[in-house]
């Protein structure tokens, strides 16, 4: 969702500082762009529809100017033009915003009726008008972004600069906003990406903490206004996280990470005993029943683990998506665990989910990659995963690293419910150590484009699977749906004769998925249901005989069906690249999508 920078230095480098850390933050998704800087005591600003390199053809990199502010913005009140699109002033106040503003039709009204008029159809110009008529009541800036805090409901990040004041201002409440210092240089962003090539030590805010950077201050207040300290944090990826090295696409580059981040995940908890996952997870033995809440490709990692800790540890879990659980009626008690799993720790469905559930005083576990988040923060527990900074919008690595931790979840929980013996568990461990080479050589299986050649050009395809297979169909067609924008529906194999089967005609393609022994002649009877109405199917299995019912077959390796889906991901992963690849999208930023979702 929309990026937010910010520069105050002494060496006026404010145009291509913005434009770098906007840059940086491309993987959010955004449909516009545009920067507010001071020029000569001038505020001048630009704003482009489309892409950062449009922004940056009406820019004059030679203009020396020491503040300015920046955005992506990913559209949500009114459409992606540049009038929407921020900076956005009012008076003598410019901002930009990362949120909603959920009251903002109240407050234009009351702000018309005090002579403002507006241009744009944004939540955002509201917010400004109210800041700027607060600064004209009250004459003290500080104050009125104080008291506008108070005003604005919903969800925001804000970048603020003033006219004839050099200053930059920040406040933050449920959106995400990072601040940092580089000797005399200081910054505002929205994500880390953004300051990576200047420092990796960074300040968070907390909700409705407010920030004034100078060229020789940096000073935090409390929502009260109190002077307060922050304590600085160390990003532990480096900057290479931000560079494709050498690949076609950032989306490419993290499926090959992907050996590396199970491998860094796991053995973060897991040194192949026991005891490692009794002291490196939390105690799970008072949990009678498990919910697990997340949005995307998360919530499907939640449908695996599901599948894997009722059917293996035999605890009953509930799997929801955040933005139904958030308003539904929920039964939980006090043997109730909750778990939100997160990439971002930001997602704004799956935050309220968390907060919900400690309203109600029920554990809650965070499953989360991006450090300091508000979700980590906010859960009872959190266990990162060690995935790294992740560009490509689709997830691959967050999602296999969120898989690895679940699977040593549902380990611990089998091991605390005595159903795996102490044989499973060796093998097990000796599966684990192998696991990044079979991840390595799945991902080098030259079968992916030649098959992918066979089906980019079609409209529809098919993702088919029973039990655990089913959710494992569900990402890969989130995965092809994503970036190639071919219309695709994940189906339990046994489901489609339902209806779904009416769409299947010739050359119709079934991507079939079978690594379950107990459900593998129920999924091919339903295979070849398809095959007799014309479908052509691919079969991703981890056996290796295969007959007549299948037209392509990729082969997994056969392991322990704790891990197994780890391996399982990968065909479906490179299936989906190619596919969009052949068809020229653009992979790592796909239209409408953002990685971090931080509005409901
Ligand atoms: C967006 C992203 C998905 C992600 C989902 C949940 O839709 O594009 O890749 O799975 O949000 O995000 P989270 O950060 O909570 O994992």
């Amino acid at each position: 969702m929309c990026g937010i920078v910010g520069y105050i230095g002494k060496e006026q480098k404010a145009l291509e500082t913005i434009i770098s850390g906007l840059e940086a933050l491309e993987y959010r998704g955004y449909d516009s762009a545009g920067i507010a800087y001071l020029n000569n005591n001038h505020i001048d600003i630009i704003k482009k529809k489309g892409r950062i390199d449009q922004l940056k053809k009406q820019l004059d990199f030679k203009i020396k100017s020491k503040l300015a502010i920046g955005h992506t913005r990913w559209a949500t009140h009114g459409e992606a033009n540049e009038i929407n699109a921020h900076p956005h002033k009012c008076g003598q106040v410019t901002i930009v915003h990362n949120g909603i503003i959920e009251n903002y039709i109240e407050l234009k009204q009351k702000l018309e009726n005090k002579g403002y008029q507006f241009k744009s159809q944004t939540d955002t110009e509201i917010a400004c008008a109210l800041i700027d008529y607060l600064y004209q009541k009250e004459k003290n800036i500080l104050k009125a972004i104080q008291t506008a805090s108070h005003k604005l409901h919903g969800s925001y990040a804000l970048g603020i600069i003033v006219d004839n004041d050099n200053s930059l201002y920040a406040i933050r409440k449920a959106s995400p906003l990072i601040v940092a210092v580089k000797d005399g240089e200081k910054f505002i962003a929205s994500d880390v990406p953004a300051i990576l090539k200047y420092t990796n030590e960074y300040y968070l805010l907390e909700d409705g903490d407010i920030v004034n950077l100078t060229e020789d201050n940096l000073t935090f207040y409390n929502n009260d206004l109190e002077k307060i300290e922050h304590e600085k944090m160390i990003f532990e990826g480096n900057i290479e996280s931000g560079k494709k090295n050498g690949y076609d696409h950032f989306m490419l580059k993290e499926i090959n990470e992907q050996p590396k981040v199970i491998l860094d995940t796991i053995n973060f908890y897991f040194d192949g005993s026991l005891e490692s996952l009794k002291k490196n997870l939390p105690n799970l033995n008072k949990y009678q029943n498990i919910h697990i809440v997340a949005c995307g490709s998360a919530y499907h990692t939640g449908l695996v683990a599901k599948t894997l800790i009722e059917e293996i540890a035999g605890l009953p879990v509930m799997c929801e998506i955040a933005s139904e659980y958030r308003y539904k009626r929920v039964f939980y008690n006090d043997k109730t665990l909750v778990i939100v799993i997160s990439q971002s720790g930001e997602t704004a469905d799956t935050l309220a989910s968390l907060r919900k559930a400690k309203d109600d005083h029920i554990d809650t576990l965070a499953i989360v990659n991006v450090v300091g988040s508000s979700i980590a923060r906010e859960a009872d527990c959190t266990l990162y995963i060690k995935a790294g900074c992740e560009i490509a919008v689709a997830t691959t690595k967050a999602y296999t690293a969120q898989l690895s931790i679940l699977s040593l979840i549902a380990i611990k929980l089998a091991c605390i419910h005595q159903q795996i013996d102490k044989k499973r568990f060796e093998t097990i461990v000796k599966e684990i150590k192998n696991l990044p080479n079979m991840m390595t050589s799945l991902i080098n299986n030259k079968q992916y484009h030649d098959i992918a050649l066979k089906i980019y050009q079609r409209e529809d395809i098919f993702y088919l699977g029973r039990k655990i297979d089913y959710a494992m169909s569900m990402e890969g067609s989130l995965k092809l749906k994503e970036i190639s924008y071919i219309n695709s529906v994940a189906y339990a194999a046994g489901e489609l004769k339902h209806g779904t089967i009416s769409l299947v005609e010739d050359k119709t393609p079934i991507i079939a998925i079978i690594t379950d022994d107990e459900i593998k002649n129920k999924t091919i009877s339903n295979i070849k249901e398809t095959k007799a109405r014309g479908a052509y199917v691919i079969l991703v299995s981890n056996y290796e005989e295969h007959d007549q019912y299948c037209d392509d077959n990729i082969v997994i390796p056969k392991i322990d069906p704790f891990i197994q889906p780890m391996l399982t991901i990968i065909p479906l992963q490179l299936l989906a690249y190619e596919v969009a690849k052949l068809k020229g999208c653009d992979i790592d930023k796909p239209r409408n999508l953002a990685k971090s979702v931080t509005v409901e």
